[in-house]
Formats: C-alpha cells, sequence, structure tokens
C-alpha cells in the first residue's frame, strides 16, 4: 500500500467527517477542522493511499508556547484517526513521523498528547515510536469518565540534533 500525507483541504472535509463520525463517539465538528486549517501554528494532514482519493487518516498538530519560552515549541497532538480498514500496517506511525518532521522543522522541540489508558493501540503506537509517560490526568474524559495518560517525546530523540541557524 502506498501511502501520502498531504496538507487537509476543504474538499477532503466530507471524508475526513465521514472517518471521525466512524470511528469516535464525540467526534470533532467540521468547523474545528475549517478553524485548523486557517491557523498557521496547526498541521493538518490526511493520510490517501494513492492512486485512490480515499482519506485512510487524518493527523491534526498544534505548536504551543511552552511556559518561560518565547517561540511555539510544544507539538501538541491533537486528532489522530487510521480508517479501520487500513489499520496495522503502519498508517498511523507513517502520519505521525510526517506530522511531527514538519512541527520540528517548524521549531517544535518536543511532542505531547492525551489518551485513554483503556486505549491500548494507542498507547502501544506511541511507545512503539519512543514515548514515554509524562504524566495522569485524573477525570480528564467524561463520557465514559476515565482518567488521562499525558505521553511525551523529545522530537531531537527521533530526528536528530536540530541544525544550527546561519
Ligand atoms: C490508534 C490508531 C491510530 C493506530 O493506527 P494504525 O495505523 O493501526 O497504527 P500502526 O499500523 O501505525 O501501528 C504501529 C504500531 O502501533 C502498535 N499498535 C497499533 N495498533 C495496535 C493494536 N490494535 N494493538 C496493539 N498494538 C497496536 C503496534 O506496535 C504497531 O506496530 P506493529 O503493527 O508492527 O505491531 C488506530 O487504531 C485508530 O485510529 N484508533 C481509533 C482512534 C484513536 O484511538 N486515536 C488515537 C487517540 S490518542
Amino acid at each position: 500500500m502506498r501511502l501520502v500525507a498531504a496538507p487537509m483541504a476543504s474538499h477532503h472535509l466530507d471524508q475526513v467527517m465521514d472517518l471521525e463520525n466512524a470511528c469516535f463517539p464525540h467526534p470533532w465538528p467540521r468547523r474545528v477542522f475549517q478553524a485548523l486549517m486557517a491557523n498557521p501554528r496547526a498541521i493538518t494532514l490526511v493520510g490517501r493511499r494513492l492512486p485512490q482519493p480515499t482519506v485512510a487518516a487524518v493527523l491534526c498538530l498544534m505548536l504551543e508556547t511552552e511556559i518561560g519560552q518565547e517561540e511555539p515549541t510544544l507539538a501538541m497532538i491533537q486528532n489522530l484517526v487510521v480508517h479501520p480498514e487500513y489499520r496495522r500496517r503502519g498508517v498511523a506511525a507513517h502520519m505521525l513521523l510526517t506530522g511531527l518532521q514538519e512541527a520540528y522543522r517548524r521549531g517544535g522541540r518536543r511532542a505531547l498528547l492525551e489518551v485513554r489508558p483503556s486505549n491500548q493501540a494507542a498507547r502501544r503506537l506511541y511507545y512503539s515510536l519512543g514515548f514515554e509517560q509524562t504524566g495522569r490526568k485524573p477525570g480528564y474524559y467524561a463520557i465514559p469518565p476515565e482518567d488521562a495518560i499525558v505521553l511525551g517525546c523529545r522530537l531531537e530523540n527521533l530526528f536528530g540534533p536540530p541544525r544550527e541557524n546561519g
């Protein structure tokens, strides 16, 4: 399978919403994706199986400024989903590495996300890429109620030391 990760565009939104609605009990509304696509600090990607135009995966990251920093160095992973038909073929890992590399290129130095402890697939995916648990947020999720595990990774560990400018 040849998978290409490319920036999300308006014409992908119907398929993005179909994927979200099929995979999440509380999918993001369309306007959230529209706002992210217009946000220069967001990285929004769709994964497509070429030559088919079908959207097989979605990834949304946001570059945020950490306390004490002046530049946005924190890549928050906000949304990752792979169509059930295409799971366990390395699609999510490919999407993450593509998105995180772009975040790194833009100055991101650390990646962070929240995940349900019961989401074994996602946890194993992140551990396989080198993420480690950095915290826990009690009662973070409402429906169904569950704590969140916070996972983090230094992007240098994935992509090597940052290049010096000039
Ligand atoms: C979690 C999710 C994104 C994984 O997508 P995927 O494309 O199947 O993941 P990959 O094929 O890239 O998996 C890479 C590695 O992650 C781990 N992994 C992924 N899914 C797994 C599963 N169901 N069980 C155990 N390990 C799993 C494995 O180590 C896997 O490597 P391997 O297949 O060589 O053993 C997908 O299951 C999904 O969309 N789930 C619903 C939405 C969701 O939970 N999103 C994450 C919210 S934080």
